[in-house]
């Protein structure tokens, strides 16, 4: 099965309007197959988990079906997957939980790659607990970010690292499973922040070497909440603040309060329908595999026209130039703010907003201040004259 992006484009009510939506890495359109899933859920007759009633063995049902799907997205182990409001939520969460552990000198590592909620959860709760906060760079020219980088903030006292799957700005994507092997060399845990690559790239969370890996359904066709996976033994040996009736199980015991039942049937759909891309293998996870292989080629196809596009536009500068990337450009317009070329986009029906994206120290790091630059960031609904309509906005705002 190949993929066929006008057969994609088809489920998305959104593009009926007509808009050519560059802003997938602040949260994608959604497919109706996901609408009509949570609003199914949403008027079923549903209650708390449970195994008496029709309606609690729907919840637990629901529940369980979303765990396995987040599995078959990410390869990882089920009983290991936490919902949570957002990523960012998560991480706050298990910053300060893991932090409970921590003591005076002991150091965290950070990088100034990220996006914020994978930095300022770890420097607050290093603060709290007395720890060191070790910082990471990257290079400024290429946007990469190597293993070495990473090494000369090793220590023997480090206990933990976080690092972006890929940049949500620059579409760096370091090294993982190299980055894996020396945080487990200084005896430290990996805490990677998957939001930007989930809904680019196969994901093997195992074969990464990550020990937690974070992603946000609305970025990959689903609702809005967050997901954090890690093994179940390492969740066993991490104590949490919670209610005293709630349960002590794992995964649950990380997840406060109720479940949003709708939301985790919309994120099975959207694995659902991510599976359905350009796959019909006999199992979802080779279906999600097969079809992300498939997304991650059509969109290294599209991206390199809108690179070839906007290098060809005289006063723009594209920031980074990381040779494993996501399909994200970053970019500046000589003699304009970014904002101006954002509502110039945004009044020909092209969205691409400006902004540092959250990704504060990036921006800052790169000299492009708070205001940040530019983002135009594909997604598997993206076609060919979309991105010629960005290039033709952006030459006319370049004028
Ligand atoms: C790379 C990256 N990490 C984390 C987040 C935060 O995700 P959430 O909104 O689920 O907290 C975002 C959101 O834009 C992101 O792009």
């Amino acid at each position: 099965m190949t993929f066929d992006v006008e057969r994609v484009r088809r489920d998305f009510p959104a593009l009926d309007e007509g808009i050519a939506y560059f802003d997938g890495p602040g949260g994608t359109q959604v497919p109706r197959q996901v609408g009509e899933a949570m609003a199914q859920v949403m008027t079923s007759g549903i209650s708390n988990r449970g195994q008496v009633t029709a309606a609690e063995r729907r919840a637990d049902e629901v529940t369980v079906g979303a765990r396995q799907a987040v599995a078959d997205l990410l390869g990882c182990d089920a009983g290991g997957v936490v919902f949570a409001r957002s990523m960012t939520q998560a991480t706050y969460d298990f910053s300060r939980a893991l932090a409970k552990e921590w003591d005076e000198g002991d150091e965290v590592v950070v990088t100034r790659l990220d996006h914020d909620s994978n930095v300022r959860p770890w420097v607050q709760a290093a603060g709290a607990a007395g720890a060191t906060v070790r910082w990471v760079g990257f290079n400024r020219e290429t946007a990469e970010l190597t293993v070495d980088d990473v090494r000369g903030q090793l220590s023997g006292r480090t206990k933990l690292v976080a690092v972006t799957g890929a940049s949500n700005v620059l579409g760096t994507r370091p090294d993982l499973t190299v980055i894996a092997e020396a945080v487990h060399d200084a005896g430290a845990l990996l805490y990677v922040d998957g939001v930007h690559l989930t809904p680019h790239a196969p994901i093997d969370v195992a074969a990464f070497g990550a020990d937690f890996y974070g992603c946000s359904p609305y970025k990959f066709f689903g609702p809005h909440h967050g997901i954090v996976v890690a093994a179940p033994e390492l969740l066993e040996r991490i104590h949490n603040d919670k209610l005293l009736p709630s349960t002590d199980a794992v995964p649950e015991r990380f997840e406060l309060g109720t479940l949003p039942y709708e939301m985790l049937a919309g994120t099975t759909a959207a694995i659902d329908y991510i599976a359905g891309l350009a796959s019909d293998a006999p199992d979802r996870r080779s279906r999600v595999l097969e079809s992300m292989r498939a997304v991650e080629e059509y969109e290294e196809g599209l991206f390199a026209r809108l690179l070839e596009g906007l290098r060809g536009i005289d006063g723009v500068t594209l920031h980074g130039d990381p040779k494993r990337r996501t399909p994200t450009a970053f970019f500046s317009v000589a003699g304009r703010e970014g904002r101006e070329v954002y509502e110039h986009l945004a009044a020909a029906g092209v969205n691409a907003p400006a902004s540092n994206f959250y990704a504060l120290e990036a921006s800052r790091w790169l000299g492009l201040g708070d205001a940040g630059a530019v983002r135009a960031g594909l997604a598997p609904y993206t076609n060919a004259d979309d991105v010629e309509r960005l290039i033709a906005g952006v030459a006319e705002v370049a004028k």
